[in-house]
């Protein structure tokens, strides 16, 4: 085994955000939703954020995958990526941070997956349009993404839609379509809400994994 040798002040957090503010709105007249956050994330760390309901979690989240909005004006001392700045990403630079460099659960994303779509496709997605695989390497990585994720028989699953699924095993391919890239920070934005209690508590559970192996969850 072999250890990856640490920098004198350490690793880079996988995430820092310093003094965030989100304002929506025209400028003169914005509030801000959200302001002075700070957070920072370390590689094989979880964190939680907590806080009511419209408090801007969520808003939160997206900032750090530049999905706050056209409208959204957003200001921070710092927003860093595995120690890089992500303060004036252009949509495209967006583009490439997504996936690649956090993988991403969004807040509605369960109930608004597309119950005809096989389960497979939503993970084949982001490798056909990210990665050089062939579509045989592709078809392994699927499999061996939804059985990471804790997918029983994912030779069976992978063609099945997901309106065939349960809710548990939809949250479960949306987890694996977000890790896909294999990205180093993975942000679940309320992963459990829609689920029953017991299911809520194997999808921690499989979060939890995700961090023992070195990658950072939101
Ligand atoms: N695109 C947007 N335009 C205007 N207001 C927004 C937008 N997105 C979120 N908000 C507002 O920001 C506030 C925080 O929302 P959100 O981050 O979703 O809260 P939470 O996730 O903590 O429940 C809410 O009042 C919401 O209406
Ligand atoms: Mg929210």
């Amino acid at each position: 085994m072999t250890q990856q040798p640490a920098s004198a002040t350490g690793p880079e957090p996988a995430a820092r955000i310093r003094n965030l503010s989100v304002a929506f709105g025209e400028r003169h007249h914005a509030v801000p939703t959200v302001r002075g956050v700070d957070l920072e994330i370390h590689p094989g760390e979880c964190l939680a954020v907590v806080g009511e309901s419209g408090s801007g979690k969520s808003v939160t989240a997206r900032t750090l995958i530049g999905l706050t909005g056209g409208q959204a004006i957003v200001t921070a001392d710092a927003l860093e990526l595995g120690g890089q700045d992500q303060r004036g990403n252009t949509a495209r630079a967006w583009r490439g941070v997504r996936g690649a460099k956090v993988g991403y659960v969004l807040q509605d994303a369960l109930v608004s997956l597309d119950p005809l779509r096989p389960i497979g496709r939503e993970i084949d997605d982001s490798l056909r349009l990210h990665t050089n695989l062939t579509r045989r390497q592709r078809q392994e990585r699927v499999l061996r993404l939804l059985a990471d994720v804790g997918i029983p028989e994912p030779e069976q699953r992978v063609r099945q839609r997901s309106g065939e699924l349960s809710g548990g095993l939809r949250q479960r391919a949306l987890i694996a379509a977000a890790v896909a890239l294999d990205p180093p920070l993975l942000i679940a934005d309320e992963p459990t809400t829609a689920l029953d209690v017991t299911v809520q508590q194997q999808i921690l559970d499989l979060l939890a994994g995700l961090k023992e192996r070195g990658r950072a969850c939101c």
